[in-house]
């Protein structure tokens, strides 16, 4: 039969089976499913088949063939937490935290989100747009095939439709897939200084009905088109006005999402698993009490190591727990221009090795197959199973234990979207 693509003869082909159709929990994370001297075989986009070389070839002949012997092939990486559409320029703070201030002493100080906030307000769409994409085809050279984004440099109804234009139009324009997410609980933007709750007025009663109502076709595709998330945490939302914002978009229908204990722990992980949340972020200062709750519900844990690392902290995610738990664990970058401009999936996995004290095998199912799940697409990418999407990265590493014990350096080397040679 005819294929579009044949990639064959990969030192290690790593399928990343789904373990009862879902993600990959607990202690069972890290099953790379590999096949060696492995082949994969891609039609109208679509994962065909995939198997030993031999079998395949048996099988298939195509046009366009990519010889990865001596490398690893897997699927493409889904970073489910990013912030990668922003204007503006914040080296000078991290001039100021490198000289001793803290994150949010810079924050308290009108810098911080606020700053993009300014930038962002004052940017056209153009120009927000030509700012972001170089981010994303950094990203696509580092493998990542899908990201999720979200607004929260806006902060007002209009400058945060303006955000999801500009994502929407990413979506148009670039071989990314994006999963947009609402996040007009970022900051208490200045105006509502003093009156915080007046703000989350404004994001129930205005922003969440008008983002609702906006024209999201870009990603009709889409098993969840829009999310909503907040940052719940110590100088940005209480665990009070969170409830509020996130049980108002699930009236609407939009899925959860939460930034919970990066600097603080006010019970945002535990909110986000009692309302049915697709995941839960950061979780850097969670309690054992709360980490216990992700081995018996569907809301993904995902690791944010780029973050501590950008931010020069030495506290990581507890992630030895989160497995013994029995949770489901995944990894994103938080691509955002305050705590971590990170655009490399390879290097977040180095991170999670070292500081997560995870495997190689594991951080790329984290990467992969979880992450996937945490932007409801657990059914669609993430894997090399038959009838997923073609996304898949031929890498220049002999086996995967090679993924993050290197670092500093680019191994990916073809990166196939949708069955399409993009890099
Ligand atoms: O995930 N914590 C909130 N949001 C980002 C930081 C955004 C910024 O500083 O601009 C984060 O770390
Ligand atoms: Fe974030």
């Amino acid at each position: 039969m005819k294929a579009d693509l044949l990639v064959h003869s990969a030192a290690q082909l790593c399928v990343i089976p789904p373990h009862d159709d879902g993600p990959q929990r607990g202690r069972s994370l890290g099953d790379l499913g590999l096949i060696e001297d492995g082949a994969v075989a891609c039609v109208d986009g679509r994962i065909a088949a995939v198997g030993p070389t031999a079998e395949i070839r048996a099988d298939w002949w195509a046009a366009v063939e990519i010889d990865a012997a001596g490398c690893v092939v897997c699927p493409g990486f889904v970073d489910p937490h990013t912030h990668v559409v922003w204007a503006g320029d914040r080296a000078d703070e991290f001039a100021l935290r490198i000289g001793g201030a803290t994150y949010q002493e810079i924050m308290a100080r009108g810098g911080g989100i606020m700053s993009t906030v300014r930038a962002t307000r004052a940017a056209s769409p153009t120009q927000l747009l030509a700012a972001s994409r170089p981010r994303l085809e950094r990203m696509l050279a580092h493998g990542t095939t899908t990201v999720e984004v979200k607004t929260g440099y806006g902060l007002t109804v209009a400058d945060e439709l303006k955000m999801l234009q500009v994502i929407a139009a990413l979506e148009m324009s670039h071989p990314i897939s994006l999963v947009p997410t609402f996040l007009g609980a970022h900051a208490i933007p200045a105006e509502y200084q003093g009156d915080p709750d007046g703000y989350v007025d404004l994001v129930v009663q205005e922003m969440l009905p008008a983002i609702d109502a906006h024209e999201m076709r870009p990603f009709a595709h889409l098993p969840t088109p829009l999310y909503c998330d907040v940052f719940c945490d110590q100088g940005a939302f209480t665990l009070e006005q969170s409830r509020r914002i996130l049980e108002a978009a699930r009236g609407l229908g939009l899925g959860l999402k939460i930034h919970a204990d990066e600097f603080a722990n006010l019970g945002g992980a535990a909110l986000a698993i009692e309302w049915g949340a697709a995941s839960a972020d950061h979780l850097v200062c969670t309690p054992a009490e709360e980490i216990q709750q992700f081995g018996s519900c569907d809301t993904v844990a995902v690791s944010l190591p780029a973050t501590p690392f950008g931010l020069g902290h030495c506290t990581y995610s507890p992630a030895g727990a989160i497995l013994d738990a029995g949770g489901i664990l995944a990894l994103a970058s938080d691509c955002n221009p305050g705590t971590a401009w990170c655009e490399s999936m390879p290097f977040v996995i180095a991170l999670a090795c070292r500081y997560l004290r995870i495997t190689p095998a594991q951080a790329l199912v984290a990467a992969t197959l979880n992450s996937a799940h945490a932007v409801g697409l657990g059914n669609e990418v993430g894997s090399l199973q038959e009838g997923r999407a073609a996304d898949v990265l031929v890498v220049d590493l002999p086996s995967v234990e090679h993924l993050g014990y290197r670092f500093g350096t680019r191994p990916v080397k073809r990166v196939v979207k949708g069955g399409r040679v993009v890099v």
